[in-house]
């Protein structure tokens, strides 16, 4: 895809990998969002309202990975593709299951997704040191490391 124009002096080939690369993540990280909205509503039992918060919580933070890796997109010149149809075709997460799950099916749903999201941004920081654009490996790292952190809080309730 064409990159529309910018003062920024990263070298356009740079910009162009790590636009890509943004909308990869972006499409990761809107999944995510939309399966920890369908675990807050649907999750049950008795630990039912701790899950509910801890996964609206998760939510609202991976709603600001969704804007923080769309406008560095376009900040590089690119586009952002958060559109459902866009969204659906790139995204590297496992479809959230249908059927009605356990308590412990939910939890274990949740830990997946975060943890593949992580590792696809874990990932990210490193192609785009490579690439030579330390901004976006730092917004990859700082995401990363906020992942992780969600799998932490996830994970525990398997224990
Ligand atoms: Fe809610």
């Amino acid at each position: 895809m064409a990159l529309n124009p910018t003062r920024n002096d990263l070298p356009a080939k740079a910009r162009a990998a790590m636009v890509d690369l943004l909308n990869a993540r972006l499409a990761d990280a809107i999944d995510l969002a939309l399966q920890l909205k369908q675990a807050h509503w649907n999750i049950k039992g008795t630990t039912f309202l701790m899950l509910h918060e801890l996964f609206d919580k998760l939510h609202e933070e991976t709603e600001g990975y969704v804007d923080d890796l769309a406008e560095r997109c376009v900040q590089l010149g690119g586009t952002a593709m958060g559109t459902l149809g866009a969204v659906s075709a790139a995204t590297s997460l496992s479809p959230y299951p249908t059927r009605p799950q356990s308590t412990t099916g939910v939890v274990k749903t949740v830990a997946d997704a975060l943890a593949g999201f992580g590792k696809g941004i874990r990932a990210a920081i490193d192609a785009a040191d490579k690439a030579g654009d330390k901004d976006t490996a730092d917004l990859f790292t700082e995401i990363s490391r906020g992942a992780d952190k969600g799998l932490w809080f996830v994970e525990s309730h398997l224990q």
